[in-house]
């Protein structure tokens, strides 16, 4: 037999392979709540306007129902000769109600069918990825707060530079997530707006409202033009973007997290829980949740490559392609989740090792900067105090002493501008409580940043 979708004009039926090599049902088949709930919308809207009749809308509904339990109870039967997921529902749906079920198709097509099921998806799945970020967020403003006063060396060309506090460290990765958040729902803004009633390509002569499935969809309005709507995927483009740089961002994340777990840096310990061992070396407790984080932002990448090359050189309108964007979709969607899902369970549960951490903040000389600034405030200009201060450390370094555990005596001998106070400065503690601003890294700016953290996420 030929297709009962589009039969009418073929002489055969499609050939086996083409069948299995054209369909999308195997991975579209994930969207069926977000198909059946624009489904019903549509039938709501067909009756409002004339277009179907109440009977034939409440049967509809009926059967769209019982499709979705079948397919929830893992009853349904998903066939590859009805393509996609949209066929197969509406395909179930006629075996059920039988007549009726063939008008549900009345004034669309599977092209903006298509275009609302995947902005509704995505509208879902952006909802969630939202909610496992904000937890992310928490546990890492909490624990920030309690870390206020845990110093650690801060680095710049992973050298140390000048001692921080771990509270401190913890608001800069909430800061990058919190830019992230704000992408994430600005991309959700222009997925919410309803494609459906595009029809194929040029809008349909039934007198649909729009402004009515998109009321009942929860759409903000529908889309201003019909040849856009359905061709357009750069919302979906636009998602992987926001995904890639949420990933850049637990990938540095990562990549610190796998370095201070070493026995090199010793600054953290990762429960066990979110470690594995080695089936060789007993002693092996490896990172391995941030690891993968690591190693799959690099797929998320791709997705966003991926789907920018599917689009580059697509002519108005819908073109078969676009049954390509789904599975770099679906997967960054997985992916982005299941990342921040890890981590959002593991942040709050970072154990710093304090002792280390000092430790190797007073190793690298990171109070020389404030030893600089001491004697610029005794009159010196920079660029002098600056060669003073490299010339203690050049000793410190050949004596083996950091600048704090020096004599007085022996910092003299770099400048006579130098007197008993100078030890305020010259301790982690002095250094840090020092740098007192709005975005200083001083302990009571971490606690006032982190209040303020707490009260943005407690807003959303
Ligand atoms: N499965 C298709 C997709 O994912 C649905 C739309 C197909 N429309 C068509 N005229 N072939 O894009």
């Amino acid at each position: 037999a030929t297709n009962a979708s589009w039969g009418g004009r073929f002489s055969e039926p499609t050939d086996a392979f083409v069948a299995r090599y054209t369909a999308s049902v195997n991975f579209d088949q994930r969207m069926y709540a977000q198909d059946i709930q624009g489904s019903v919308a549509h039938a709501k809207m067909l009756c409002k306007v004339g277009v179907l009749n109440e009977q034939e809308r409440d049967d509809i509904l009926r059967g769209l129902e019982e499709v979705r339990q079948e397919i929830e109870t893992g009853q349904f039967n998903w066939s590859v000769e009805l393509e996609d997921v949209h066929m197969n529902i509406e395909a179930a749906l006629t075996a059920k109600i039988g007549i009726t079920g063939k008008k549900l198709h009345t004034g669309r097509s599977r092209n903006d069918q298509v275009a609302t099921d995947i902005r509704l998806y995505m509208r879902d799945e952006i909802d969630v990825i939202a909610t496992e970020l904000t937890r992310l967020q928490q546990g890492l403003v909490e624990l920030a707060e309690a870390q206020a006063d845990t110093i650690m060396p801060g680095f710049t060309h992973l050298q140390t530079a000048q001692p921080v506090t771990f509270g401190h460290h913890l608001l800069a990765w909430n800061e990058m997530l919190e830019r992230d958040y704000a992408r994430l729902m600005d991309c959700r803004k222009r997925i919410n707006i309803l494609p459906l009633g595009a029809a194929a390509l040029a809008g349909t002569t039934y007198p649909i409202d729009r402004f009515y499935t998109a009321e009942l969809l929860g759409f903000d309005r529908p889309t201003e033009n019909s040849l856009d709507s359905v061709s357009d995927r750069d919302f979906a483009i636009e998602f992987t973007s926001v995904a890639s740089l949420i990933m850049m961002h637990m990938s540095r994340f990562s990549e610190e997290l796998v370095l201070w777990a070493s026995a090199q840096f010793q600054f953290i310990d990762l429960p066990d829980r979110f470690c594995t061992g080695s089936s060789i070396m007993p002693q092996k407790k490896n990172p391995d949740v941030p690891e993968l984080v690591r190693g799959k932002t690099g797929r998320v990448y791709g997705h966003m490559i991926s789907l920018l090359t599917l689009m580059k050189s697509q002519p108005l309108a819908y073109n078969k392609d676009n049954q390509e964007d789904k599975e770099p979709l679906f997967d960054t969607v997985d992916t982005l989740r299941d990342s921040l899902r890890a981590f959002a369970d593991m942040a709050p549960h970072l154990q710093p090792k304090k002792e280390f951490m000092y430790e190797a903040a007073k190793r690298g000389f990171s109070t020389a900067t404030d030893l600089a600034d001491y004697v610029v405030r005794k009159g010196i200009p920079f660029r002098d105090a600056h060669e003073i201060v490299g010339k203690a450390v050049a000793y410190g370094i050949e004596s083996g002493k950091d600048l704090s555990d020096m004599t007085l005596e022996e910092l003299q001998q770099f400048s006579d501008q130098i007197s008993a106070d100078v030890f305020d400065v010259l301790t982690l503690e002095g250094s840090v409580a020092a740098r007192d601003h709005i975005g200083g890294t001083a302990p009571d700016q971490v606690r006032a940043a982190a209040a303020r953290a707490k009260e943005a996420l407690a807003q959303r």
